[in-house]
């Protein structure tokens, strides 16, 4: 395996869990971005991402904190901290503590899932997540397809992958014959990569059809570095969301939601079996590309051929964006070999 040479700490939205996971009253423990953090669910729905330790005597808030209304009770001395890292009470003094603050991170949660904005210098959020299911302007919604947490996504942790190599995935005409078995390599009809959330549209079938014939193809929305969703049209329905959250200097965890369009005038929530095998097929592709990706070392500059070149150059300087600018990915690259 290879220690990527990319940065770590890039900006943007990381999905942290799936919205399942973390009920209402739940303290949720995680490490992303080398930092011991926390998300609760208060009384009001709200989850609150914050750091793991309280700022008093520094017990570790995802170690018998409780959530008690809105606010989040330390376990150690009963100090209360609200939704914005505020401390609200200290039980055996008449005032607070205003001064002190435990650090937050903005927090959106939509297409089942949760996710933090992350950013080293401590900026806003300056870009949205698309949502997977009414993201793409075409009137559809979450009504039109099964839920898809507990049966329809991967959890790969830890794994040695830097979240650059699955937004590449996306301009790699190439891979989809070999990784995927797809009898002809996709055509690309639309690379967007002026903003923050960026797009890619390809035409690509998975059975084998006639070059001249192919009448369907996929849709992508990368919400910045850390989460990309898809489309496909012409095919069986599905909407996937792939998710690369960096836990330290190495590696990250990947979240994968496949959700496949309702039958039509199925109110259930629970998925036909045919939707189910279609999810799972989903699934088993995209494991192949982590496959992959796991092993591989990141190659820059890389041997693109004369056709790689535009849609690779074009992802790489995006991505650049979301890296400290005082980054020097030449040193980097050099230094991890
Ligand atoms: S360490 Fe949290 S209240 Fe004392
Ligand atoms: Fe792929």
């Amino acid at each position: 395996m290879a220690r990527t040479p990319l940065p770590m700490r890039p900006t943007g939205w990381f999905q942290v869990a799936w919205s399942a996971e973390i009920g209402v009253n739940d303290v949720h423990r995680m490490t992303y971005f080398g930092t011991d953090m926390i998300a609760w669910r208060s009384a009001s729905g709200k989850v609150t991402v914050m750091d793991a330790y309280c700022e008093h005597l520094g017990a570790h808030l995802g170690f018998g904190g409780t959530v008690d209304g809105e606010i989040l009770r330390c376990p150690f001395h009963g100090w209360e901290w609200n939704r914005q890292g505020r401390n609200v009470c200290i039980p055996y003094e008449k005032n607070p503590n205003r001064g002190r603050r435990i650090r937050t991170y903005p927090v959106t949660e939509h297409s089942e899932s949760i996710f933090i904005w992350y950013d080293a210098d401590r900026r806003e959020p300056y870009f949205p997540v698309a949502e997977a299911l009414s993201g793409f302007d075409d009137g559809r919604s979450a009504a039109d397809y099964y839920p898809a947490h507990g049966h329809s996504t991967l959890f790969e942790q830890s794994v040695e992958i830097h979240p650059q190599y699955v937004m590449e995935n996306g301009v790699d005409f190439a891979h989809f014959k070999y990784v995927h078995n797809t009898p002809l390599v996709p055509e690309f009809t639309r690379h967007d990569f002026d903003q923050p959330v960026s797009y890619v549209d390809f035409t690509i079938a998975f059975d084998d059809v006639p070059a001249d014939e192919i009448n369907s193809g996929v849709q992508a929305i990368n919400s910045g570095i850390g989460v990309a969703s898809t489309k496909s049209w012409g095919m069986i329905d599905n909407r996937t969301q792939t998710c690369v959250t960096p836990i330290d200097e190495t590696t990250s965890d990947v979240r994968f939601t496949v959700w496949i369009g309702r039958k039509p005038g199925d109110t259930s929530d629970q998925p036909t079996s045919r939707a189910l095998a279609h999810a799972a097929g989903v699934i088993e592709q995209f494991g192949n590309d982590i496959h992959i990706w796991k092993h591989q070392r990141y190659s820059d500059p890389p041997a693109l051929s004369p056709a790689e070149f535009a849609g690779f150059t074009a992802i790489r300087a995006w991505a650049t964006q979301f890296y400290p600018a005082d980054f020097d990915q030449t040193a980097a690259v050099a230094a991890a070999r």
